[in-house]
């Protein structure tokens, strides 16, 4: 089985064409599997999937993991995390900044997930036309192969601490336009003194790829080495990392379906549309290996 694959012209942000998620056979979720692993982020347009469609096809790529914050999953279907900023009855119906610095799902676990996949249902639009709220994607996994010889031995071993609290004084100053309700403060409020340590450089679990582990605004220290010279050398690595030649942006339509890969990618949001312009996203996250099932 051949995937007709579309190159971006980017390190990752192909387009897989002529599949239907809701109707794969096994051979095509092998052939989706690897060029996942093997390329970081997979772009399918024109879907048409129900919830338990896109919980469905999700499944055949592994066990799922469910979203933290129950409050933005699925009434029906809590496998699915909504992201949107449409409000009902004055309540946000899913979480409307998903995260817009350059980021990896769930830091703070000691199992982040393998990936996740992103389906579009309502997306912004300019007066121009144009849409708003484009995704970027950044591949941690070319970033370190690119990186010189011995930058690479100087990070080899390090380990850096990855701290919700440097995260809750990042976001503080940014333009995050997040709706706090009541809940969201009092979930922020007990992870606000989380940490864990991760390697900066991390072995993928399924291509055995070196990446880079970095996050924008929250590695506080990496182990064994002064802020003085900690900060700058983070400084560097993410700005390794995103480089505006190897970022690829997706522009939005409706029916558009992304995979990423937590581990060979970095992503980030584009905040740049409000009410009544209506963004409306169903995730679907990848459990980590050797996790149980959601
Ligand atoms: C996410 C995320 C980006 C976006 O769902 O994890 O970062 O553009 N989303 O909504
Ligand atoms: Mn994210």
């Amino acid at each position: 089985m051949e995937l007709d694959i579309r190159f971006s012209g980017r390190p990752i942000g192909h387009e897989v064409r002529g599949v239907d998620l809701r109707h794969v056979d096994d051979a095509t979720v092998d052939a989706i599997q690897r060029a996942f692993n093997q390329h970081g982020v997979l772009v399918f347009r024109d879907q048409q999937m129900t919830p338990a469609e896109q919980i469905a096809f999700s499944r055949r790529l592994g066990a799922l993991d469910r979203f933290v914050l129950d409050r933005f999953n699925h009434p029906q279907h809590p496998e699915i995390f909504v992201v949107s900023n449409i409000l009902e009855d004055g309540r946000p119906i899913g979480m409307a900044d998903a995260g817009s610095y350059w980021h990896s799902d769930m830091w703070v676990s000691a199992k982040p997930p393998r990936g996740s996949m992103l389906y579009a249902l309502e997306v912004p639009h300019g007066a121009d036309g144009l849409p708003l709220g484009d995704t970027q994607f950044a591949s941690t996994a070319y970033a370190y192969d690119t990186l010189p010889d011995d930058l690479k031995a100087r990070i080899e071993d390090l380990e850096a601490v990855f701290s919700s609290r440097k995260y809750a004084e990042y976001v503080g100053h940014s333009t995050v336009k997040d709706v706090y309700t009541k809940e969201i403060v009092a979930a922020r409020e007990q992870v606000k003194d989380r940490m864990i340590t991760h390697r900066l450089v991390r072995r993928h679990p399924y291509t055995g790829r070196k990446c880079l582990y970095v996050v924008e605004g929250v590695i506080s220290d990496i182990v064994g080495m002064s802020r003085e010279e900690s900060q700058p050398l983070l400084e560097q690595l993410l700005r390794h990392v995103v480089r505006p030649e190897v970022v690829y942006r997706h522009a939005w339509r409706v029916g558009d379906a992304v995979m990423w890969d937590n581990y060979a990618a970095l992503h980030r949001a584009t905040p740049d549309y409000d009410l009544p312009a209506r963004r409306r996203m169903h995730r679907t996250t990848l459990a980590a290996p050797d996790t149980v099932a959601a």
